[in-house]
């Protein structure tokens, strides 16, 4: 500071130490942050060790990415197979594992959802598809495993068994048990599989060939009940019947064998034991209305209002309408990567956030409008502001490793979402292409690259554009191929044996604890190349290293 020399030297003395108490006050505000004011004095909001990391970067303006950081170890009592990893995807969607699937075209439909919520993850139905077309495949996970399906897959009397056979093909059923109903809801019998079987005559009406003694259960019986029912009289399918006659849904002895049994605990179930699924929607309100109708009808348990920039109005005016509409609904929101964005979004109701404004492998975004936070930052800043708010949030995108996983997590996210990793298996849609040397791949395209922008409206409207005609659109993604890699179980299998690791390695029980221990070091390049395998003539193919 320059002092000022017609000053007497009691006033310069003055003036020096107010510049310095002004230099203390700027420092307290930006402290501020990590502090807080209670009536026993000052207590340290630095309530986790890697607060004082992030803030070291956030003075030095430093936002970081998966491969600028590593977890410090800890002293451990932890074995990586005893960790529990259950968190939560929105207030009430529970997850037994931290993992969701991408709500994109290449990703989930309703074999993949299927498989990560058998898994003890979720997925997130994309919606590239009209609003029928999507709720049908939320309905499929719903049926899929009900221990008390309120709306069972019908026949009539009058169907043939060959139509009823190309409706189970059609709509790829794995289950042979169908109640048979006239026209007013009434049930008449049931079909089970031996009628199927030992069928001589596909032309033959259904009516004709079942029984017409059928066991049922009157409305509000418990599932105990329709347990001891079921395997009492030797049936796979208790009918459940109104005072009238007509069908109310059915039990089936599988799902409630799992159920009592509790033999499948890894399961994402909610209370009436269906599979937990999300289903992705515009903001766009002529599609809202219709799109939310139907999925709410299919009882989807969580939707996720999609798009590139979550901190905007259009998205916030959704937010409020899917939750003043469809309470009961969990409505996650995004994509974000600043705090106050967290802030607003749970502000106008969110029960989830989206993290990630560009991590995406297939992503252009960072790079051709020049915004978004690298991901580590991003999750960080993000999940801070809502550790009072009881709201998760969801590290999505950038997942290249399981320990990217780890970090994410530690870093304050509850789950993460992962695309890439997921496309090109078996659950994921569409064919795979085999080149001409046998190398086999799926389609893997970004919601914002070209084709997917003129082929779909949700993709023009997720980037916010409207004209379809290619020489018009700015596209923010980019198509590509992945490796076909088998069933999903495997993939997740190996990511999930990372993250246990990774938690052995600190000492945390489970994912609470993980972020409560975790503490980070900055990564090098020289790093960052010692953490890779180097120096090597050839590596062998890994099951969990692909680089
Ligand atoms: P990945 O796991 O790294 O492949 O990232 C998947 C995530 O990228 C998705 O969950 C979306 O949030 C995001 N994403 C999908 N398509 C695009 C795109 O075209 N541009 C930018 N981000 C995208």
């Amino acid at each position: 500071m320059k002092l000022n020399n017609n000053l007497s030297k009691e006033d310069q003395m003055v003036e020096k130490l107010a510049g310095k108490f002004n230099r203390m006050i700027e420092m307290l505000r930006s402290m501020m942050e990590f502090v807080e004011l209670s009536d026993d004095g000052i207590k340290t909001k630095i309530k986790r060790k890697c607060d004082k990391f992030f803030r070291k970067m956030t003075f030095k303006g430093e936002a970081l990415a998966y491969n600028d950081v590593r977890l410090r170890t800890c002293h451990s009592e932890i074995l990586p197979g005893d960790v529990s990893l259950k968190m939560r995807f929105s207030r009430n969607v529970t997850l037994n594992i931290p993992i969701v699937s991408s709500p994109m075209r290449d990703v989930t439909e309703s074999a993949m959802a299927i498989a990560m919520a058998k898994l003890g993850g979720l997925g997130i139905i994309h919606k590239n598809l009209s609003p029928e077309d999507q709720a049908a495949e939320v309905r499929k996970v719903k049926r899929c495993l009900s221990a008390f399906l309120t709306e069972p897959v019908c026949i009539r009397p009058d169907d043939t068994v060959e139509k009823v056979l190309k409706m189970r093909e059609k709509e790829n059923l794995k289950f042979w048990s169908f109640p048979v109903i006239d026209e007013s809801g009434k049930l008449i019998g049931v079909a089970t599989r031996k009628y199927f079987d030992f069928c001589q005559n596909n032309q033959q009406s259904i009516g004709k060939i079942i029984s017409p003694e059928v066991v049922s259960a009157p409305e509000g019986i418990k599932i105990a009940e329709a347990y001891k029912i079921m395997m009492d009289r030797g049936i796979r399918i208790l009918p459940v019947l109104s005072g009238t006659g007509e069908l109310k849904g059915t039990y089936t002895l599988a799902d409630v064998k799992r159920i009592i049994q509790n033999d499948k605990a890894d399961y994402n179930v909610g209370s009436d034991g269906s599979l937990f699924v999300g289903a992705a929607i515009n903001a766009g309100m002529s599609d809202l209305e219709i799109r939310l109708s139907l999925l709410h009808q299919a009882k989807v348990d969580v939707v996720v209002i999609d798009s590139a920039h979550g901190w905007s109005e259009g998205i916030i005016k959704a937010l409020k309408y899917c939750k003043k509409t469809y309470p009961k609904i969990d409505a996650v929101a995004g994509n974000i990567s600043e705090a106050g964005a967290a802030i607003d979004l749970v502000r106008a109701g969110a029960d989830g956030i989206r993290i990630g404004q560009g991590p995406g492998s297939i992503c252009t975004t960072r790079m051709i409008a020049g915004i978004g936070t690298p991901q580590v930052t991003a999750v960080y800043s993000c999940a801070k502001a809502l550790r009072d708010a009881d709201v998760p949030s969801c590290a999505d995108g950038g997942i290249e490793l399981s320990g990217d996983i780890t970090i994410a997590l530690a870093a304050g996210a509850a789950n993460v979402m992962l695309g890439k990793l997921l496309a090109g298996t078996t659950e994921s849609p569409g064919e795979i292409i085999r080149s001409p040397e046998g190398a086999a791949y799926k389609n893997y395209r970004g919601e914002g690259s070209l084709g997917a922008m003129i082929e779909n409206r949700a993709c023009r409207e997720r980037y916010g554009q409207a004209d379809n005609a290619k020489d018009k659109l700015v596209p923010e993604g980019v198509e590509s191929t992945v490796d076909y890699k088998g069933d999903v179980g495997v993939i997740i299998y190996q990511l999930l044996g990372g993250l246990r690791s990774g938690m052995g390695y600190l000492g945390a029980k489970d994912i609470p604890t993980l972020q409560e221990k975790a503490d980070f070091y900055q990564m090098s390049s020289a790093g960052l190349k010692e953490s890779h395998p180097h120096g090597l003539q050839t590596i062998k193919k890994a099951p969990n290293y692909n680089i």
